[in-house]
């Protein structure tokens, strides 16, 4: 219940505006950590569209996250600066670590989820990673690694 009534408030902030569903939809995501099942035909009513066009455009953007994320979510930029500087092999180690990867962005025990990013800002500093809100600059394995333990307890 209190779900629907924080999705109906994010609903209600927004009615009457155009353009509504992606500002629509990051609120929702930032409320539930994802964009629950079950919104997707109330916030298909609200803005007169079909449940299957909220749908793709939930799909159709990497940030929207259709399961709820893990305890901890990383996300490694895998944009062409930090590519340049070994984002990929970064990116590689962390599913290593972390038992995730592009088609299963959350670890079995739910203690991680792993997603990609383009940009993070840092370009000049890379490879850059946001663990839940803290950007962290000039990643490596080893300093990765050194994170994820501070956090795996
Ligand atoms: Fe990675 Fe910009 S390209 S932070």
């Amino acid at each position: 219940a209190d779900e629907a009534q924080a999705l109906a408030g994010i609903l209600a902030a927004h009615a009457g505006r155009p353009g509504a569903l992606l500002p629509i939809l990051h609120d929702v995501q930032h409320a539930f950590g994802h964009i629950p099942r079950a919104s997707l035909a109330v916030i298909g009513r609200a803005l007169n569209l079909s449940r299957a066009e909220v749908h793709g455009v939930v799909t159709y953007y990497d940030h929207f996250r259709t399961e709820p994320a893990g305890r901890h979510v990383i996300q490694v930029c895998r944009a062409e600066a930090c590519q340049a500087r070994g984002s990929e092999a970064l990116w590689t180690h962390a599913c290593r670590r972390t038992g995730c990867d592009e088609d299963r962005p959350t670890s079995a025990d739910g203690q991680w989820t792993l997603e990609p990013v383009y940009c993070l800002g840092l370009c000049a500093s890379g490879p850059s990673v946001q663990i839940g809100e803290r950007l962290h600059a000039r990643m490596n394995p080893a300093s990765l690694d050194a994170k994820l333990a501070a956090l795996d307890v």
